[in-house]
């Protein structure tokens, strides 16, 4: 197990150098991928730390270097950078930008592969697939270049995507991981939990960004976390909207956006509700559920604290939601 593990983190790291290398200095690379990026606003440094690298077009660039350096053909398939066709290995990434994804001593764990341009037929991204290093539900896009900020900030933000965290960095804002577009597992939550309390969590304003922020919410108050959410504004990711009004602009606008989550869920749910009565009720039983998650033996302040506020905006009675509360342990 640990050999195959040690196997695989040298191939990754081989691959990683190739395809650096095929961004940097071959022309394929400069004219395809490297001008992409720099269109897309990505400066050379934040490119080189990021270990941002190409994977050219052609069916066998990495997978006859790999072969020739003596790497086993059946770990090269677990890493998913080739493919088997008619028992022929070739590149599964061709013509992809390639997105390293670090584990929290640096070493590489998988990649994420985009398509340049616009996604026509062809997936926009492919992962990784699950091994003995990728593991989907535990991953944390830039937990390994955002720790000490996170450290220091004591706080997490969580956003969707890789571009989404580099662009942040790239603005100063260090202290940023990806969930990768999955809804968030208890694995990842107890992973920021390690480094902080404070999640804030940073999504995009449409409804699937509401709803995939929502389905989290009560996974991370049993994890014991103080969730906060910020909607970017319709049509916009972190990415888009850090380069369209800067830095300075953006982190004002998280400040000034932050929302405690349980009560935007409420608000969400009120809204949904308007006047129906029995729909006003399940509201009561979902706040209710919701705020049951709170671990009473070390929140008891926070969970009274939220039972008082969203009785008052509710217009129940404090000792109701109370006890309704209860029953939901
Ligand atoms: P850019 O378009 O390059 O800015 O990426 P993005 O991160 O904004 O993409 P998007 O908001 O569509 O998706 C968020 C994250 O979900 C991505 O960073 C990926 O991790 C993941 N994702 C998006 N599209 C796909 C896909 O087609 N396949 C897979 N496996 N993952 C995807
Ligand atoms: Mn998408
Ligand atoms: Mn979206
Ligand atoms: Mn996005
Ligand atoms: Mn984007």
């Amino acid at each position: 197990q640990q050999l195959v593990a040690d196997s695989l983190f040298a191939i990754n790291s081989f691959a990683q150098k190739f395809f650096a290398d095929q961004l940097w200095n071959t022309e394929e690379g400069q004219n395809i991928a490297l001008s992409y990026l720099e269109e897309r606003g990505f400066n050379k440094e934040i490119t080189e730390k990021f270990q941002v690298g190409y994977n050219p077009q052609s069916r066998y660039t990495f997978s006859r270097l790999a072969t020739q350096n003596q790497f086993n053909p059946e770990l090269l398939l677990k890493t998913g950078l080739v493919a088997n066709r008619n028992e022929e290995l070739v590149d599964n990434y061709r013509g992809r930008i390639i997105f390293p994804i670090h584990n929290n001593t640096g070493k590489i764990i998988g990649f994420g592969a985009r398509v340049i341009g616009k996604a026509e037929k062809a997936p926009k991204y492919i992962n990784t697939p699950e091994n003995e290093l990728y593991i989907k539900s535990r991953i944390l896009y830039g937990s390994y270049f955002a720790r000490q900020a996170i450290d220091k900030n004591d706080e997490c933000l969580l956003v969707e995507g890789y571009t989404d965290v580099i662009s942040l960095h790239q603005a100063g804002i260090e202290n940023v991981v990806a969930s990768g577009g999955t809804s968030l597992t208890t694995d990842q939550l107890r992973l920021i939990k390690k480094y902080t309390n404070n999640l804030t969590i940073i999504y995009d304003g449409d409804a699937a960004g509401v709803k995939a922020a929502l389905r989290g919410l009560d996974m991370a108050l049993e994890e014991g976390l103080n969730v906060k959410l910020v909607l970017i504004p319709d049509k916009e990711d972190p990415d888009s909207y850090v380069k369209k009004v800067g830095a300075g602009e953006f982190k004002e606008f998280v400040a000034a956006n932050k929302k405690d989550f349980v009560l935007f869920q409420l608000e969400v749910m009120l809204k949904e509700a308007g006047n129906d009565v029995n729909r006003k009720n399940d509201v009561v039983n979902q706040v209710a559920e919701t705020l049951s998650k709170i671990n009473k033996a070390e929140d008891f302040t926070k969970q009274q604290e939220y039972i008082r506020r969203c009785s008052g905006i509710l217009r129940i009675d404090e000792t109701g939601l109370t006890n309704l509360v209860n029953k939901y342990k």
